[in-house]
């Protein structure tokens, strides 16, 4: 087969537009993170130093989670369909051992997106409306006078609970980017090998391989 003729190696996972909402999300969970923990616990207040001292890190906070609300939802109105569970998702997770031990041979055929991606995606899915409802409830000076301070503590409380879970998962989903070689060149790039497709991703790569999937 000469070089012309013959299929590319990559296949196409993300593209640009969906790639930039990925990474405008990543960026300001990430500020969200670093800010939020200033705020929570006095040991944690020197990261306030990166924006700009207390009373900023106070009142940006706030607004860099209305922009991650925002670029989140986007990213859930494109993706939520290929985080539905299956049955083979069900039997993904009863052999969560075969999983952390690298037999992916024993497992059943995975889509787009595995179980484990699939759960994650619905922890965002809770977590991060619950997150902005809760943090308009304790913003302060704009929100927070319209509640009584019982229902600002119950929201704060909520908020940190919320928080923890997301930063949690977000951990996980890092890792696990980070694990499963040749997965961050998918939303660097926007571009998985056949090689990767196949192996993490057989039912997605047949798809894609018929047409059917992009
Ligand atoms: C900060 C570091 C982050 C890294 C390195 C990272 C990396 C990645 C990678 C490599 C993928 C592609 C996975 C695949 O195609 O199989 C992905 C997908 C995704 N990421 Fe991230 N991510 C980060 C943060 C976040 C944050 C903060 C959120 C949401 C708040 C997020 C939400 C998503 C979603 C929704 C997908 C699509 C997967 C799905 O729909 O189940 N990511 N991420």
């Amino acid at each position: 087969m000469s070089a012309t003729t013959r299929p590319s190696l990559l296949l196409r996972r993300y593209n640009a537009g969906q790639r930039l909402n990925h990474w405008i999300t990543a960026i300001t969970f990430l500020l969200l993170t670093f800010s939020g923990l200033a705020l929570f616990h006095p040991s944690l207040f020197w990261f306030t130093q990166f924006f700009g001292g207390g009373t900023w890190t106070r009142i940006l906070h706030p607004y860099i989670g209305v922009v991650m609300f925002v670029s989140f939802s986007l990213l859930a109105l494109q993706f939520w369909h290929h985080n539905l569970l299956s049955r083979n998702d069900v039997q993904w997770l009863r052999q969560i051992r075969d999983v952390v031990q690298n037999h992916e041979d024993r497992l059943p055929e995975v889509d787009r997106y595995n179980a484990g991606q699939k759960l994650l995606f619905w922890v965002m899915i809770v977590t991060i409306p619950t997150l902005l409802i809760t943090g308009v409830v304790i913003w302060r000076p704009w929100f927070a006078p319209y509640f009584t301070i019982d229902t600002v503590r119950i929201a704060a409380l909520v908020h940190a609970v919320c928080a923890f879970v997301m930063i949690s998962g977000i951990i996980v989903h890092i890792y696990a980017a980070l694990w499963v070689k040749g997965t961050i060149g998918a939303m660097v790039r926007g571009t998985v090998t056949r090689a990767w497709a196949a192996k993490h991703h057989p039912g997605w790569y047949r798809r894609v391989i018929r047409g059917e999937d992009h």
